[in-house]
This record gives C-alpha cells, structure tokens and sequence, in this order.
C-alpha cells in the first residue's frame, strides 16, 4: 500500500480546483467554484467545488468526494491508478516496494496495448485467405458487407485455435496476466494452460471516442452457441459505459442517434449511409448510457427488434433517455426482423421513410394500449381511456397533456373535453393521496427505498440517520473519531443497524487506529465512487450545521441503541405499505 504520507502529500500538492478546472469550466462563486457537473448533464451548474474542504459535491446528481475520487470518476480509474496519475501530475515519485496485490492489477494503459496488438492479429487473420477465407465468405457474402465497411470497423477473425492468439501476444512482450485481465484468455482449471476465449468468430472491436479498442464482441459464423462472446468488464472497459459505433456516430449526431440492439445492425445502417447509429453491447440500455446520448444529440430514435424482447427494452429506453432530457422517439419495423435485415430488404430510402414516420414515446405508449382493447365496444373503450388518462395525468406540462389528450380523444372518438376533466380528476386525486401519506417518515423511507449506497436505509429509517450523524461527526472532528475507538457511550459496530454504516465505522476506526492516523483521502481505497460520494454528502451536511457537540454524538448511539433493540414488526407493516404504493406509483409512470 502507498504509505499515508505520500498520498497526504499527492493530494496537497494538486490543487483541487485546477485539477477539477481542466475538467470543468469554473466560476467562482464566493469562496467556492461553480460549473457544470461532468457526471451527468445539466444546464445550470449544481457542480460546486469547495476551497476550504477541498471536496467537491453536485447537487444535481450527488457525485462528490475528493481530488483522488474526482480522477476516479473522470478518467474511469481505480483509486491507486488516480493516486499514480496524480503523483505523476505533482512530480511526486512513488516507492517501488508495493504490495503483491498492487502488483497483481494490470494497468488500464498496457490492456489498450495489447487490445490494439490483438485487434491487429485477428485482422491479419481475417485478410488471410488460408486462415480467414470462410469468416470473409460469411461477412462479405452471406453478411453482404462491402470491403470498405469490413475495414471501416477493423472487423478480424479468431482463428479456430486454443493458443493462436495467446502464442502471438507472448512473442510480443504480453504477460499471461495480462491477456487473463483482458478477457482474451483464460486458464484451464485442468492443465493449468492459458487458451484463447475467442476462437472460430468473426471479431467486432470496440472502439471508445478517442480511438483506443477498449474492447471485443465475437460471433460464431453458425448456429452454435453462445451466439456472441462479449469482452467482460475490465480495468479498461465498463460495458454500461460504452455504446459501440460511437467513435464514428458522434460525428453525425448533432441533429439526431439512432440506437439498435446489435452490432451487425449498426454495421448494416453505417454502411446504408445512416452513420449516427450505435447500439448498446449486448445488455440492455443503462442511465449512464442514456447521459452519453444526452452529451451528443438532442434526439434518439430507439430501433429496437420486433421481436418481443426488444419491445419490453424500447420502454426502458424510453424511460432512461427521457430522465437524460433526451427527446425520444421510437420505430417499429415491419416486414424484417432487424434494422440490418429491413435496410437489406427494403433498402436505405425505404428505411429513411420510416425514420420520418417515428413517433413520440407518448404515440408509441397510446398505439400499444389502444392495440390491448378492442375499443369497438363500450366497457372496453372505457378500460383504455381510463388506462390513457393515467399515462397522461403524469405528464408534468400541461401543455403537453393537452396536446396528448387532443391526440387520445381523436384515436378514441371521445370528447376533448371529458378526457381533460378525467385527467383532472386523476391529477387531484394523485395529489391528495402523496400529501395523506406524507407523514415525515414516509417521506425519508421514500427517500431511501431504491438507496443503492445504503440498501438498508430504508428499512431503519431512523436509525440509519443517526448512523449517518454520527459518522460525520468522526469524518469532520477527531476528537470524535478518538472517542468512537475509546468505545465512548458504549459505542461498537454492532450497535449499526445498516451493513453499510457499520462497515464505514470499522474503516473510519481502523484508519483512525493505525499507524498514520485517518485520512479522508483513503476512503477511495475501501469504498468505490459512489460510496465515496455519499461519504461526502453526508460530511458535507453536517458541516453546514452549527450544533455538533457531544451531546449530539450522545444522543445518536443512544437513537441507535435503541433502534436496534426494538426493531420489530410494527413499523415493517406500515414500511411495507408505503413500499407497495411507492412501486405503484413508479409503474404509473
Ligand atoms: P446477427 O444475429 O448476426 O444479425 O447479430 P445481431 O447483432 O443482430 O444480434 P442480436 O440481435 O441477436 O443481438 C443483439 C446484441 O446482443 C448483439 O449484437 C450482442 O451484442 C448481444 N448478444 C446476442 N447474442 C448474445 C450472446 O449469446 N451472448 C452475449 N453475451 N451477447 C449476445
Ligand atoms: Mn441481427
């Protein structure tokens, strides 16, 4: 482990506002900085920067922590990557005699080396006729790829052997620990021999927006399975992070995206001249994803399968583009069962024509629940329209829901009028039912359900307060970090009632306990980002108030106490109540 001192001393000597400021566009704003958060997107800056802590938190999104956690975050690091990079930054030099475990991490910058050196391999192997005749045959005749479109996404082939590839990277310099940790060989748990996980498939690199080859997918050129190998995460890959076909898409992108599910309908539509076409790699949309549209395009249209898998997924995309502030529309295609298949089909006109017909997601949402009732008869007709007006009475803008209803009483043949007054009538009773049940509780444990930090706020609601309390008040003051450890009051990590808060005190006490003492700069080493930013929050809250005295610190570990003993079923029945109408309320949505 980096020894305290040099991390005390590497998050000194880099200054966290000019850190964040080559990030971040700062203003000054009193003795803090201001700018736009570059974790989310936004268009007034929530992102603040604080002189005095050195911290910087956004009330927009809740990222926030330290200059080691901001690199973290920024460059997509491990705590002990941000901390090299910001010794190199400051000039410090870090002692070599590391633990084995530092050792063992292979670095994000030598897994980019050997993607680019394997991406090369399995190209050349792709252009040789011997090795790569019949995976050419399958792109190019059976695919119908153009040459200039195979070279265009660096598309190569895995020869069908166990060692090609391994063999090659050896003679290049590539350790085995190396290829293990890019998710390009494995270990035999039998023989103890590294073998290549891609054999016999057509390779797609994946290719982040400055060019490195984060990552692979693999296809078999049969009907054998798993259909597509995809790349794991890895020190230098997320997949919830990256959308493929972006190096080239963001170029077109300004007026509008289109998102599909695979790669070959991305290929398919780049070639037809539709260059602003990404897809997600293998897994359904995430909201880190749905921001990265928001940072490129004003506007996405979903071109999912027909199938009914990827009709379930247009909601979810729909749902997540639309938190992102992206205007989404969605495509239905018909008489093909992909993008890929309908460009090769109908051709790219034909496939222009039915971008021009996308419709909102509120057009998409209506034609499904008028496809569910048969609306030729009265009590059907009455289910649907009541089913409408629910959709619509979310829409916050009333101007929108008045467009939406006008759209509704015309495919309904129901009077503008008497759909507005339903609407109404909905919205009022909506209203009234969130102020009855909005008792004080209610309102945190609404808070708290869906807490990914702190999974169990929800259910101690009042002790998981205290929790957070008293463990700010150990962040800020030492006087109450000595205390915690002393066991002052009795304290002890059983008396947390949340996993998440006890396992921040035991780090926070053993930090406290060992030789250099608590740094808030080694959190970032137990906790990962979002943890960190929670940390901070929490710090940050308490730092605004004026009474953190002992008896506040008393009075916690006596709340928590008291929590835990009499955490009984009274209170589950009524958590699980206002749980059920929470759910309810978000499936309305
Ligand atoms: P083609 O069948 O060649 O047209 O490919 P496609 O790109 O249209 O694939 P499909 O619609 O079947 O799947 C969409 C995406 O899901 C693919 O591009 C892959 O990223 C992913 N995927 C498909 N099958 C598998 C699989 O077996 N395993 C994994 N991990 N991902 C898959
Ligand atoms: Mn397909």
């Amino acid at each position: 482990m980096i020894p305290r001192e040099i991390i005390d001393e590497i998050v000194f000597r880099n200054d966290i506002e000019q850190v964040i400021g080559s990030y971040v566009n700062l203003r000054r704003a009193g003795s803090n900085y201001q700018g736009l958060c570059p974790f989310h997107s936004e268009k007034t800056p929530s992102f603040t920067v604080f002189a005095a802590t050195k911290s910087f938190h956004c009330f927009g999104c809740g990222a926030g922590g330290d200059v080691i956690s901001f690199i973290m975050r920024a460059e997509n690091l491990t705590y002990i990557e941000a901390v090299h990079l910001l010794a190199e930054r400051a000039g410090i030099d870090i002692p070599e005699d590391n633990s084995s475990q530092e050792r063992e991490t292979v670095s994000k910058k030598r897994i980019l080396e050997l993607n680019l050196a394997a991406a090369k391999f399995f190209r050349e192997c792709l252009f040789d006729k011997n090795i790569g005749g019949e995976a050419m045959e399958y792109l190019a005749g059976k695919r119908q790829l153009n040459m200039a479109t195979i070279k265009h996404f660096g598309l190569g082939y895995s020869p069908n052997d166990f060692t090609a590839l391994t063999r090659k990277m050896r003679s290049l310099g590539f350790t085995d620990e190396e290829l293990i940790a890019a998710f390009l060989a494995k270990r035999s748990q039998k023989s103890g021999k590294l073998f290549d996980l891609y054999r016999n498939r057509v390779i797609f690199p994946i290719i982040d927006t400055v060019g490195n080859i984060v990552a692979f997918g693999g296809r078999v050129m049969d009907g054998s399975e798993p259909k597509y190998l995809n790349t794991s995460d890895t020190p230098a890959f997320k997949k919830s992070r990256h959308l493929f076909a972006l190096n080239y898409a963001r170029k077109f992108a300004e007026q509008e995206m289109i998102l599909c599910e695979g790669y070959m309908d991305v290929i398919a539509l780049h070639e037809a001249g539709f260059e602003n076409a990404v897809a997600t790699l293998g897994t359904a949309i995430t909201p880190d994803q749905a921001r990265i549209f928001a940072k490129y395009t004003k506007k996405v249209i979903v071109c999912y399968d027909a199938d009914r898998a990827g009709q379930m997924a247009t909601s979810k995309a729909m749902r997540y583009l639309a938190d992102a502030g992206v205007d989404c529309r969605i495509i239905k295609i018909s008489g093909a069962k992909d993008p890929d298949e309908y460009v090769k089909k109908f051709g790219a006109d034909s496939f222009r024509r039915v971008l021009g017909e996308s419709r909102s997601g509120f057009d998409y949402r209506l034609e499904k629940i008028l496809g569910e009732y048969n609306i030729t008869l009265a009590d059907e007709k009455i289910k649907a329209a009541e089913k409408i007006c629910q959709m619509i009475s979310d829409i916050p803008s009333s101007v929108e829901r008045d467009i939406c209803a006008q759209k509704a009483a015309s495919a309904l043949g129901l009077s503008f009028d008497s759909l507005k007054s339903d609407i109404a009538r909905i919205r009022n009773r909506k209203l009234r039912d969130f102020k009855n049940k909005e008792s004080r509780d209610a309102k945190l444990s609404i808070k708290n359900i869906g807490d990914r930090v702190n999974t169990d706020a929800a259910k101690h609601i009042t002790a998981s307060k205290s929790e957070e309390i008293l463990l700010a008040l150990m962040m800020i003051y030492d006087e109450y970090r000595q205390a915690a450890v002393r066991g002052a009051h009795g304290l002890s990590a059983d008396d947390f009632s949340t996993a998440f808060g006890r396992r921040v005190f035991e780090v926070i006490c053993e930090l406290e306990s060992s030789d250099g003492g608590y740094s808030r700069s080694m959190l970032g080493l137990y906790f990962n980002v979002d943890e960190v930013s929670r940390l901070e929050k929490i710090e940050l809250e308490r730092r605004q108030l004026s009474k953190n005295d002992n008896e506040v610190f008393a009075a916690c570990i006596a709340k928590m106490k008291e929590e835990k003993q009499s955490v009984k079923d009274d209170g589950d029945e009524q958590l699980k109540y206002i749980r059920e109408l929470f759910l309810k309320n978000k499936e309305q949505k």
